[in-house]
C-alpha cells in the first residue's frame, strides 16, 4: 500500500508518528522506573469570607523527571500551580507576575465571569517584569465544578502550557459540603531535550499539536499513592495536554461519571471508558473494589492515521498505561465506607425550548499536504476563512439572546471547539440529535463532520473568544473574536 497512499495521508500520519522522534534527544519514556513516585496534589489555596487573594508568579521551575534534572515554566515555582478553590459568588483577585521573557497572561478556563476589563480578559498583555491585577467575581449561579486556569497569550499559548503553566479552579458549592475527599487530577503532558530544557516542536507537531514524550499527573510521571482510608472519593479530572485526546478508565474500582466540564450530567452512570479533548474536565466518584485502584490510559487512534508508523517504528501509543496508582489502605475491621448520597442537581436549562435569534455556521480549516506546510502555515488555519486578528470581531452577538451554531470540521482530524465564558449545549452531532441536555465548554468536532450547538449569551457582555483547544492550531490563528453587546 506504500506508494498508494496519497501525500497526504502520509505527512498527517507522520504528523502523529514523528511526535517521539522530533527534536534530536528526547529522554526516552518506556525505560524509566514506574511508580517511584509520590503521588502529590497541588497546593491548596481557599477563599474565606468570599474571597480569595492570590499571588502568582509566572517563571521557570526547576524539577527532577525521573531521575534527570528539567527546567519547566509554571506558577510559584511549581508544575501544576496551585489550586484555587472558592465558592458561588467568591471573588477571586490575581497579582500575577510575568518573571518569563516572554509576554503572558491569564485565562479562567470554565468560570462564568466577564470577559473585559481585569477579570477574564485574554486581550491583556502581561509583559516580562510587569504585575497585572486580575479580579474574577464569579457568580453565585455557577455551580460547583472543576475547572482551570491557563495563560492566553495569542501566539505564546502552546509552548507556555506545554512547559507546565496550568492549576486547577475548584467551585465548590457551599449549601452541599462534599463527604468526599477531593483528588485533583491535573493531566499534562511535556518533552524535553537531553540538557534538560523544554524541547521545541518541529512543522509536523504544529501541524498536528505537539503530544509530550512525559505524561503527568499532577506534575509526576506515574505516582503511586494510598487511597483515602475505605472511603470513596471524588477525582477532578483535567486534561490540561496541549493536543493529547486522553482516552481514560479506571481500573479497581466502581466509577460513575457525575460531570463534565464543570457541569452536572443528566444523568449519572458508569463512567466506563471515556475520552477527555484538550481542556476538557471530569468528575468521578471513585469506590475501589480491589486492593489497587488507577487511572489507565489508552492511546486515541488518530482517525487519518493511516500513514502512520509509515515513516518512523516508534511512534508511541499507549494502552491501559497507568497514569498513576493507588494502594487501598486494609481496614483493619473498621468499616469506613463512607455512604454518600449524590446530591440532586438543578436540572440545566433545556435551550431547545427556547428561540433562536441567530444561526451561524463555524467553519474550521487547516492546510492539507505538502503544498499546504511548504507555503507556510500562516493564515492557513482558520475559523471562516479567517486566521486570528485580535483587532478584528468576527462574531457579533446581541446580548440576552440564544444562537444556534454549527460547528463544521472541513479537515482530516478531529478538532476540541471552545467557547470562553458561554457553555454550549450540545443539540446535535453528525445530524444526529442529542436527546438530554449536556452542555460542555470544550467539543469535540469528528472529522468532516459537524456538531450543532446552542448558546444563551446572558449576564455578560464584552470581547472574548472561540478557538480550537489544539493549542498548536490556536496559535495558529484558528481562533475568532466574539463581541457580545447589550442594545
Ligand atoms: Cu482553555 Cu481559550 O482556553
Ligand atoms: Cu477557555
Ligand atoms: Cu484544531
Amino acid at each position: 500500500m506504500g506508494n498508494r497512499v496519497s501525500r497526504r495521508t502520509v505527512l498527517i500520519g507522520a504528523g502523529v508518528g514523528a511526535v517521539a522522534l522530533a527534536g534530536g534527544g528526547y529522554l526516552a519514556l518506556r525505560n524509566l522506573p514506574a511508580g517511584t513516585v509520590e503521588f502529590v496534589q497541588p497546593r491548596v489555596l481557599e477563599s474565606s469570607n468570599g474571597s480569595l487573594k492570590v499571588k502568582l508568579s509566572a517563571g521557570k521551575v526547576s524539577k527532577s523527571v525521573n531521575g534527570k534534572n528539567v527546567t519547566m515554566i509554571g506558577y510559584n515555582g511549581s508544575v501544576p500551580g496551585p489550586t484555587l478553590k472558592v465558592k458561588p459568588g467568591d471573588v477571586i483577585e490575581v497579582s500575577l507576575t510575568n518573571n518569563l521573557s516572554k509576554p503572558t497572561n491569564l485565562h479562567t478556563h470554565g468560570l462564568f465571569v466577564s470577559p473585559s476589563g481585569n477579570s477574564d480578559n485574554p486581550f491583556v498583555h502581561v509583559m516580562p517584569g510587569e504585575t497585572f491585577d486580575y479580579r474574577f467575581e464569579i457568580p453565585t449561579e455557577q455551580t460547583e465544578g472543576t475547572h482551570w486556569y491557563h495563560p492566553h497569550m495569542h501566539g505564546e499559548v502552546a509552548s507556555q502550557v506545554f512547559g507546565g503553566m496550568y492549576g486547577a479552579v475548584i467551585v465548590e458549592d457551599a449549601n452541599t459540603p462534599s463527604a468526599l475527599d477531593d483528588r485533583v487530577l491535573v493531566i499534562s503532558d511535556s518533552s524535553f531535550n537531553d540538557d534538560g530544557t523544554l524541547a521545541s516542536p518541529n512543522m509536523m507537531q504544529l501541524m498536528m499539536g505537539r503530544e509530550g514524550n512525559f505524561i503527568f499527573v499532577n506534575g509526576q510521571i506515574q505516582p503511586r499513592g494510598e487511597f483515602t482510608d475505605g472511603g470513596r472519593e471524588r477525582w477532578r479530572i483535567i486534561n490540561a495536554c496541549v493536543a493529547r485526546y486522553l482516552q481514560l478508565e479506571v481500573s479497581g474500582a466502581n466509577t460513575q461519571l457525575l460531570g463534565l466540564d464543570g457541569r452536572k450530567l443528566p444523568t449519572i452512570g458508569e463512567a466506563g471508558s471515556f475520552i477527555l479533548a484538550p481542556g476538557n474536565r471530569a468528575d468521578l466518584l471513585v469506590n475501589p473494589n480491589t486492593d489497587s485502584v488507577s487511572l489507565n490510559y489508552t492511546t486515541v487512534a488518530h482517525p487519518d492515521s493511516m500513514g502512520m508508523g509509515m515513516m518512523n517504528g516508534t511512534s508511541q501509543t499507549f494502552e491501559n498505561y497507568p497514569l498513576f496508582t493507588l494502594n487501598k489502605k486494609p481496614d483493619n475491621g473498621k468499616v469506613q465506607i463512607i455512604d454518600y448520597v449524590l446530591p440532586t442537581f438543578p436540572a440545566e436549562p433545556d435551550l431547545r425550548k427556547s428561540a433562536v435569534t441567530g444561526k451561524r455556521d463555524m467553519v474550521l480549516r487547516m492546510p492539507m499536504g505538502m503544498g499546504g506546510m511548504s507555503g507556510g502555515m500562516a493564515g492557513q488555519f482558520t475559523i471562516n476563512g479567517e486566521a486570528f486578528d485580535m483587532n478584528k470581531i468576527n462574531t457579533v452577538v446581541a446580548g440576552n439572546t440564544v444562537e444556534e451554531w454549527t460547528l463544521v470540521n472541513k479537515t482530516t482530524m478531529q478538532h476540541p471547539f471552545h467557547l470562553h465564558i458561554w457553555p454550549m449545549q450540545i443539540i446535535a452531532v453528525g445530524g444526529v440529535p442529542v436527546t438530554d441536555v449536556r452542555y460542555q465548554d470544550v467539543v469535540t468536532i469528528p472529522v468532516n463532520s459537524t456538531v450543532t450547538v446552542r448558546v444563551n449569551f446572558r449576564v455578560h457582555t464584552g470581547k472574548t473568544l472561540y478557538h480550537c483547544h489544539i493549542l498548536d492550531h490556536e496559535d495558529l490563528g484558528m481562533m475568532g473574536v466574539i463581541g457580545v453587546a447589550t442594545y
